[in-house]
């Protein structure tokens, strides 16, 4: 049986690689399967494209050029990584995915939704997540906490905080097309109330996990 897709979504610092560790131990501890990885990047090739998304100016790239650098980075990891693990019957959890394009560079950046869905229908067809968890919060306080983060991987950080609005109501937005696929969790908590919603969430979606 094809295994589970999770992907977690939201904006800069909102604790979706806290989360997603958190979610992975939980679902070891069931005794699964589980593949962790994430966005840009999860396989060697779409690593490579990560460094060139992440780091360096702002303006370094055009919303177009992210996108079709995002999309090629994607193919890579859902050929090598994604696809395999989900045919062989192991959970896939996604730091990132196809929403952070939507939101990014198609909501924050101005792309159109339609050329986006398209380059999505090639690139990930039907495998979609069966589960994307947005973690979403205040944009200051998760700017406020990725800078804590660290490290030189602040290339979309540095863009302006209308940026940043416009790419949370753009997961918002988006949550609202898709309620059964998509959950929004208040990211304003602390780390073990926001486990402890998400692990709700992840009950509610899969009968695999009732009464674990
Ligand atoms: N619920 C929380 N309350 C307070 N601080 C938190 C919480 N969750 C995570 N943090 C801290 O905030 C910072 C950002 O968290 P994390 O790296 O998990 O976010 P992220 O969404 O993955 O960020 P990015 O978008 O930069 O990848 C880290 O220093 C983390 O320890
Ligand atoms: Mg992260």
């Amino acid at each position: 049986m094809r295994g589970k897709f999770i992907t977690f979504e939201g904006g800069e610092g909102a604790g979706k690689s806290t989360q997603v560790k958190l979610l992975v131990k939980r679902l070891r501890d069931l005794g699964l399967e589980v593949v962790q990885t994430r966005e840009p990047g999860g396989s060697p090739g779409a690593e490579a494209l990560r460094d060139l998304l992440v780091k360096g100016d702002a303006s370094r790239w055009s919303p177009v050029s992210e996108t079709l650098m995002m999309y090629a980075s994607r193919a890579d990891h859902l050929e090598k990584v994604i696809r395999p693990a989900l045919e062989r019957g192991a959970w896939v959890v996604c730091d990132r995915f196809a929403d952070s394009t939507r939101a990014y560079q198609g909501a924050g950046g101005g792309i159109s939704p339609d050329f986006i869905e398209q380059v999505d229908q090639v690139v990930v067809g039907d495998t979609q997540p069966d589960l994307t968890l947005i973690l979403d919060m205040p944009v200051e306080v998760g700017l406020m906490r990725a800078k804590g983060r660290g490290g030189d991987e602040d290339r979309f950080e540095a863009k302006g905080i209308g940026f940043h609005e416009r790419l949370r109501q753009g997961f918002v937005k988006r949550a609202a097309i898709a309620p059964d696929r998509y959950k929004i969790i208040d990211a304003n908590q602390s780390i073990e109330s926001i486990s402890s919603d998400i692990w709700s969430q992840a009950m509610t979606q899969f009968s695999e996990l009732k009464g674990a």
